[in-house]
């Protein structure tokens, strides 16, 4: 989700909790002098604390990337590499992916049409390798959400108006996610129309399945659905994950921007934790599932994380109830050392928490079929980070401490639905807007994205979310102990706290030699790769970043630690999303999502960006073509792979 659409639509933290780390008190000062102690005694562990400064003096020097040299800070319309990379558009909003379908026309769109072709504002990227061709041909499957669109850069003659009915649909068929076969053909990486495995799930897909403890309760029964087990669409797909098996994860997010109307029946208390309704769409002018006044329950089928096999084009989506219910940004999973398999996920809202899931069942290596409803069953997790290190892994389950059916929580369906509250009572740390969750199986180690928050106040500040207000974001590294990734019991420390490192006010930190282009701020999505460098994709705001936004490469080990690279900078008005690299390393796929958006707050615009009179048309640049979200690649031109020296 846009930073710009986030601060006009999204300002108010739903939390009312906000801003208390219960029962560290004290601590807290003691401990966060001692990081400022450090940082003062001016070290390459700057602000990170003693833990990784002893492990930094262990450790020999990172990778890094010596032959690239950062693009400048700036924005314009248009994207830029690193020298030394090449890049590639990859497919764009609009791209045709069936057999028969024609070159994209914005101006003749319509909902059949939008549902044959690559969706709006690409989101997470995911790869499912496939064998390859005959002829040696390496193919995988690329899994891609759509987020939200943006009616206004979508359709000619649509700015000042209420989107039609039609428009609505279009939008919704516009959601969801692709899954679009890529092969690498004369070096480059290309997309295959017509392949079998090419599919597209919308915010229109008929059927998708409830599986879990909350599936048939009578909270997700509506008057289409009163058995409440299959559910229209999937909304607000931003991150995801890929699962060890090789199906696809699509994470719910602000899925409470598609509801208006009022309803003060029992379900009113609930939708207010989660923002319900935020009237941003008006999808419930057409569509009575969208307007909570006459289907309050709507929204209680939605914020989950559903579950795709893309190897199988007529496999039924479903939605893991186990996995909670909130604005899910990413669910990156893993498998711990003794089989079972952990999904780490955020709740992207001001205050709102981290999350794991562990699996009751263990992965099974030989028998894919064997793992398929491996998400049905587990542990949700939330976490409380302690002033002294630690990460304690709360279970959330029915009958435990404060779940209780005094409280409202009378089965865990109820814990479920209510994801929130339940992690409100337990006493998890409210945190700085949680984005992606990143293992490290090589390492053990867990990187938390928490991309800013404008809300906190000065005397709401901990240690792991040391700023208040925090306009510019930070990333916390989580230690799994013997890389034991179902560990409930972990420990903490601060990676990078981003910003302008030349404003002190801004209290940055950063590894050394970072340089004026090697700073940045909202970090949202990463990727790790298998030399240890955590490459960030960013969505903040233009100007208080003094950049555009993008990908930014920051070393996690050695002397270097903490140390920021850019390597690839958007164009105007867009956010980066979805890191994601081939097997073999030598391939980076991103998204350019919202290019052109907020038209306004680009100087070199100065006024609405619309469909008319966009602030850029990346990536064409073609008249009467509106910008398009699209996917790129990067590589290496001495074709070296990205973790390399
Ligand atoms: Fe959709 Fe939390 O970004
Ligand atoms: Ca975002
Ligand atoms: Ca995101
Ligand atoms: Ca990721």
């Amino acid at each position: 989700m846009s930073e710009t659409f986030e601060r006009e639509f999204e300002d108010r933290p739903v939390n009312p909790r906000a801003g208390r780390a219960d029962g560290i008190g004290d601590i807290i000062a003691r401990r966060y002098s001692r990081r400022d102690a450090f940082r003062l005694l001016g070290g390459a562990a700057a602000g990170t604390g003693l833990a990784s400064l002893l492990s930094s003096c262990a450790t020999t020097t990172t990778a890094q990337l010596p032959a690239l040299t950062e693009p400048p800070r700036g924005v314009d319309t248009t994207h830029h590499v690193a020298g030394g990379l090449a890049d590639r558009v990859l497919i764009r909003w609009g791209d045709p992916l069936f057999t028969g379908v024609s070159a994209f026309d914005p101006a003749a769109q319509s909902v059949a049409d939008q549902e044959q072709r690559f969706g709006y504002n690409c989101d997470f990227l995911g790869l499912v390798p496939l064998p390859a061709a005959a002829d040696g041909t390496e193919r995988a499957l690329l899994c891609v959400n759509h987020e939200y669109t943006i009616a206004d850069l979508m359709f000619p003659g649509k700015a000042g108006r209420e989107a039609t009915a039609e428009e609505c649909a279009i939008e919704q068929a516009a959601h969801g996610g692709s899954i679009v076969e890529i092969e690498k053909r004369n070096g480059a990486w290309q997309y295959v129309q017509g392949s079998r495995f090419n599919r597209r799930i919308t915010a229109r897909t008929p059927g998708i399945e409830v599986t879990g403890p909350a599936a048939g309760h009578p909270r997700l029964a509506t008057s289409a659905d009163p058995a409440g087990r299959h559910v229209v669409g999937t909304l607000n797909n931003c991150a995801g994950g890929i699962t060890p098996w090789g199906t696809y994860l699509l994470a719910e997010e602000n899925f409470n921007g598609y509801f208006m109307g009022a309803h003060d029946g029992p379900e009113a208390e609930n939708h207010k934790r989660y923002g319900v309704p935020g009237g941003w769409y008006p999808w419930g002018l057409h569509e009575a599932r969208f307007d909570v006044s006459k289907e309050p329950n709507e929204p209680n089928r939605f914020g989950w994380i559903l579950e795709v096999d893309p190897l199988d084009p007529d496999s039924k989506p479903k939605k893991r109830t186990a996995l909670g219910r909130f604005k899910h940004e990413g669910s990156e999973s893993i498998v711990a050392p003794d089989g079972r398999v952990v999904v780490y996920m955020g709740d992207d809202q001001r205050f709102d928490y981290v999350y794991k899931f562990v699996t009751a069942g263990r992965f099974n290596s030989t028998e894919r079929a064997a793992n398929m409803d491996l998400l049905d069953e587990g542990t949700l997790y939330v976490a409380r980070f302690e002033a002294d290190g630690s990460v304690f892994w709360m279970p959330m389950l029915q009958g435990e401490g404060p779940l209780t059916p005094e409280n409202g929580f009378a089965s865990q369906a109820d814990v479920l639905i209510e994801t929130r509250r339940a992690a409100d009572l337990l006493g998890a740390t409210p945190m700085d807007r949680p984005e992606d969750v990143e293992p490290d199986p090589r390492t053990g180690k867990v990187y938390v994205m928490l991309t800013n928050n404008t809300a906190r106040k000065a005397d709401q500040t901990d240690p792991t979310n040391p700023r208040g207000p925090n306009p510019f974001g930070h990333v916390i590294e989580i230690t799994e102990p013997q890389g034991d990734f179902a560990s409930t019991r972990s420990r903490w420390d601060l990676l990078v706290r981003c910003g302008d490192p030349a404003d002190s006010a801004a209290g940055a930190v950063w590894g050394p030699d970072t340089s004026e282009s090697g700073w940045f701020g909202s970090p949202d999505n990463c990727a790790i790769d298998s030399a240890g460098g955590l490459f960030v994709s960013t969505d903040g705001d233009e100007r208080l970043n003094k950049c555009a936004n993008g990908i930014w490469r920051v070393e996690t080990e050695g002397l270097e630690r903490g140390r920021s690279t850019m390597i690839f900078r958007s164009p105007t008005g867009a956010e980066v999303c979805g890191p994601r690299l081939s097997t073999d390393e030598r391939t980076f796929f991103l998204a350019v999502q919202h290019p052109g958006q907020d038209g306004e707050d680009y100087p070199g615009h100065g006024r609405p960006s619309t469909f008319e009179d966009p602030s850029t048309r990346w990536p064409d640049f073609e008249d009467g073509m509106p910008p398009r979200p699209s996917v790129m690649a990067l590589w290496r031109r001495d074709g070296r792979r990205f973790s390399d020296t």
